[in-house]
C-alpha cells in the first residue's frame, strides 16, 4: 500500500530507484484508473525521495497541460519548446538541468527550484506524449544515476498514462 512506499537513503541511487520502481509497479498494478495510478506515484516520490516538485504535464491541444503533480502550485500550461519541459518534448529528450537560471527560457513556476530533470513520457510508437518533472530546491541535485533511475520510472508513468 502507499503508506508503505520506503525509500532506504543510505543505499546507493540505483538501488534506491529499482526499490521505487518494484513498489510502483505492485502499487499501480491492480488500478486501471490513470489518474489514480499516477497521483499515488507522485505521491510516493515526493514523500519518499524529498523532491521539491515532482509531476507530469500532458499534452493536449498542442499544449502541455498540467497533470498530477505534488509540490507548489505550478504553471497549468506549457507551449512547444518553452522552458525545460517544451524543450524535451520538442527534442524528444531528457533533459538534466544543474542550474534552472543558465538554462535559456526556463520557466520558473517558483523561484525556490534551483535544479531540475525533464524526462519525456511515449506511447508505444515513441511519440512524446507528455513529460515527467523532477525539481530540487538545491542545485546540481541531480546526476546520471537520477537521470537513469527516473527514465525507468518514466517508463513505467508512459505504460500507466497509455492504458
Ligand atoms: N521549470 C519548468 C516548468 C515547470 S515547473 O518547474 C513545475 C520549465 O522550465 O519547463
Amino acid at each position: 500500500m502507499a503508506d508503505s512506499f520506503i525509500i532506504d537513503r543510505s543505499k546507493s541511487k540505483a538501488q534506491q530507484y529499482a526499490d521505487a520502481l518494484t513498489q510502483l509497479t505492485f502499487l499501480t498494478e491492480d488500478e486501471q484508473d490513470w489518474v489514480a495510478n499516477v497521483s499515488n506515484v507522485m505521491a510516493c516520490l515526493k514523500y519518499g525521495f524529498g523532491f521539491f516538485w515532482v509531476g507530469v504535464y500532458l499534452i493536449k491541444e498542442s499544449e502541455l497541460v498540467l497533470g498530477p503533480f505534488q509540490g507548489p502550485v505550478a504553471c497549468t500550461r506549457i507551449k512547444k519548446g518553452r522552458g525545460v519541459c517544451g524543450t524535451s518534448w520538442e527534442q524528444n529528450k531528457t533533459l538534466l538541468v544543474p542550474d534552472v537560471d543558465t538554462f535559456p527560457g526556463h520557466i520558473a513556476c517558483s523561484s525556490d527550484s534551483k535544479s531540475e530533470v525533464v524526462v519525456p513520457l511515449r506511447d508505444k510508437h515513441n511519440h512524446v506524449i507528455g513529460v515527467f518533472d523532477i525539481d530540487s530546491e538545491r542545485l546540481n541535485d541531480f546526476d546520471t544515476d537520477d537521470q537513469k533511475g527516473l527514465e525507468a520510472i518514466a517508463h513505467l508513468l508512459s505504460k500507466l498514462l497509455v492504458n
